[in-house]
């Protein structure tokens, strides 16, 4: 079943709306996914083991909304490199930054060299890529205003002029507090091993922490793979005009557009699905070209 993504416009002054192809942008078959860092890479990489394509194309097509045909693109917190692998063959140099050695190694092991071990708040590749971007509310991950302010920098500093980031993650602090409850869940296959996740809100954004508490459990029963894990952790809460003004101020970036991902595959309930995903497209302006 087809749902298009539903389209806003962003906030703020320089942003258009963008209108969808709502069959290229069915994302029936594209589901949220967990952090799981304390989970053995081998387990993660099952969980959010479903075919990254769908993704891609999405990430490729918003890219183009915003007049971005990449020939880089970097990927923050890219985890076992799971999209890398499926973008190398659009984009033809890509590289990904990821902070867990755990992670890193097993990107390696997997066919993924363009992995390298790095704290997106704090790095320097030494040069741009006309596409940055984060997947599955990875920049969430950042808690203090200083390594966020850090990130926007290096964000801003590491992008071709007119290149794009794009960031995919929930919006909404008044979203996530109603979110608080029951679990979204979802088991992945691969092989003999089967991984059943689960993801919950146990808290609602604090106060003027803007930190909300998850809880997430995996599950693997295989036969070299078995056990559970779970963890609990914090992450940053955003409205979708406040997203964008700290990109707007730390990085100079120019909001393209705003769009809602809807029908996550795996999840099973609508109530589940109805998650307030989204894509948030950011451009680097063009310089001006001189006086003739
Ligand atoms: C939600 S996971 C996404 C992984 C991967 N992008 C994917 O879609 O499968 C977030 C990833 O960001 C990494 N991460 C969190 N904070 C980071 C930081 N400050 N610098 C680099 N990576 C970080 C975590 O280790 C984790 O692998």
């Amino acid at each position: 079943m087809h749902s298009p993504a539903r389209k806003f416009k962003a906030g703020g002054s320089g942003a258009r709306r963008l209108y969808v192809d709502a069959k290229a942008m069915d994302d029936s078959r594209i589901a949220a996914r967990p952090p799981g860092y304390g989970v053995p890479p081998e387990v993660y990489d099952i969980a959010c083991g479903w075919d990254p394509g769908p993704e891609i194309a999405r990430l490729l097509q918003v890219a183009r909304w915003a007049g971005c045909r990449p020939g880089s693109a970097l990927e923050l917190g890219c985890g076992t490199g799971r999209l890398l692998r499926a973008l190398r063959a659009e984009v033809p140099r890509v590289r990904g930054l990821e902070r867990s050695s755990a992670m890193v190694e097993h990107a390696h092991r997997c066919a993924a060299p363009e992995v390298r071990q790095g704290d997106m708040t704090d790095f320097n590749l030494g040069r741009p890529f006309d596409l940055i971007f984060a997947s599955a509310n990875t920049v969430r991950h950042v808690l203090e205003d200083e390594a966020l302010v850090r990130l926007w920098r290096c964000i801003g500093a590491h992008l071709s002029p007119g290149g794009v980031f794009v960031a995919d993650l929930e919006l909404g602090r008044a979203a996530e507090a109603g979110k608080v409850g029951p679990p979204v869940t979802w088991t992945v296959s691969r092989a003999a091993t089967e991984v059943r996740s689960t993801w919950r809100v146990v808290a609602p954004p604090a106060g003027d922490t803007c930190r909300c508490r998850i809880e997430y459990t995996f599950e693997a029963r295989g036969p070299r793979l078995s056990g559970r894990w779970q963890e609990r952790f914090a992450l940053r809460t955003y409205d979708a005009a406040e997203f964008i003004e700290l990109a707007r101020r730390h990085a100079g970036l120019e909001p393209q557009g705003l769009y809602e991902i809807r029908d996550p595959y795996l999840f099973e309930t609508p109530a589940e699905k109805a998650r307030g995903r989204f894509l948030v497209v950011l451009r680097s302006p063009q310089p001006t070209p001189a006086p003739k």
